[in-house]
C-alpha cells in the first residue's frame, strides 16, 4: 500500500529531513511514527501525501509512484489519501457540514454523492446533531473528529493523521485514537505521527520509531519507548 525505497528529502535551506529512508506499509495496517521533535515525522507524512517530493529515491502510495507524478494527477492521489493535522485546519466561516462537504465538492462530486456521503461520515464520526455548528461552536475533540469526517468522506484507502491529538485533553484524546481505531477496523490503512506515550502504549500497534530522518526501530505491538515489548522495564 505505502512503499517507500531509499527516500531522503533535503529542503532548500540544507536541512535533510528524511535520510535514505526504507519503509513498507502494507493495507490495513494502523502504524504509529514516533521519535523526537524535528526528527522528520510530519516529512516522511509530507511525502506520503506529496506536499513534498523527495530529493532521491522512490515513493509509492497505493501503486502509484508518487516520486515521478504530474502535477495534474495529484488531486486523485490526495482522494486516495486523507490527512489530519494536529490544529485541525478547520474553514471557521463553514458549518461543520459545508467543511465536509467541500472537500467533495471541490473534487467535482454531483449533490446527489454529496447529499450521501457527508450524513454518512458525520454519522461516523459522532457529529450528525452538530451538522449545522461551526467550529468556534465546538470542543477541540469535536473539531478533531469534524477533520477526520471531512478527510473520510472521498472515501480514501490511507488516513495520515500528524500529531492528531497535540491540541486535546485526555478523554478527548481517547475519543479521536478510538475513533482512528474503528475506522481502521473498517479496513483503511492508518499512519499516526505523535509525541502521546500514553496513547502508542495503551493501543499496542506497530511502532515505527525515527531519529535524523532514519529508522532506528520498527516493532509489532510496540511501545512507545524502545524495547519495553522485550520484557525491560524503564528504571527510575
Ligand atoms: N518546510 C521546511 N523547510 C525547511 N526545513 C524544514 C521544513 N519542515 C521541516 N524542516 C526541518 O526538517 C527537520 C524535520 O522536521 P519535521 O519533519 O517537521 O520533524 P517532526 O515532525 O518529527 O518534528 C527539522 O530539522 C525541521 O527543522
Ligand atoms: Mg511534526
Amino acid at each position: 500500500m505505502i512503499e517507500l525505497r531509499s527516500v531522503s528529502l533535503t529542503y532548500p535551506n540544507g536541512v535533510r529531513a528524511i535520510d535514505a529512508l526504507d519503509l513498507k506499509i502494507g493495507k490495513g495496517e494502523f502504524v504509529f511514527l514516533v521519535g523526537h521533535s524535528g526528527t522528520g515525522k510530519s516529512s516522511l507524512l509530507r511525502l506520503l501525501y506529496r506536499e513534498q517530493v523527495p530529493s532521491s529515491g522512490d515513493v509509492c502510495v497505493d501503486g502509484v509512484a508518487v516520486h515521478r507524478m504530474r502535477a495534474g494527477a495529484v488531486p486523485r492521489l490526495r482522494r486516495n489519501v486523507g490527512v489530519v493535522f494536529q490544529d485541525f485546519k478547520l474553514l471557521g466561516g463553514k458549518t461543520v457540514w459545508e467543511n465536509v462537504a467541500f472537500a467533495l465538492q471541490v473534487t467535482g462530486a454531483k449533490t446527489r454523492d454529496v447529499m450521501r456521503q457527508v450524513p454518512r461520515c458525520l454519522d461516523l464520526v459522532g457529529l450528525s446533531q452538530k451538522s449545522r455548528m461551526f467550529p468556534h461552536e465546538l470542543s477541540g475533540g469535536e473539531q478533531q473528529r469534524t477533520a477526520i469526517a471531512r478527510a473520510l468522506v472521498n472515501n480514501p484507502k490511507i488516513l495520515l493523521c500528524d500529531e492528531p491529538t497535540g491540541n486535546l485533553d485526555p478523554s478527548n484524546t481517547t475519543e479521536i485514537m478510538e475513533l482512528l481505531q474503528r475506522i481502521n477496523t473498517k479496513g483503511t490503512t492508518v499512519v499516526v505521527a505523535t509525541h502521546n506515550q500514553a496513547v502508542v502504549d495503551r493501543m499496542r500497534k506497530r511502532v515505527v520509531r525515527l531519529e535524523n530522518g532514519r529508522i532506528v526501530g520498527d516493532e509489532e505491538r510496540g511501545f512507545y519507548f524502545l524495547g519495553l515489548g522485550q520484557g525491560q522495564v524503564l528504571s527510575g
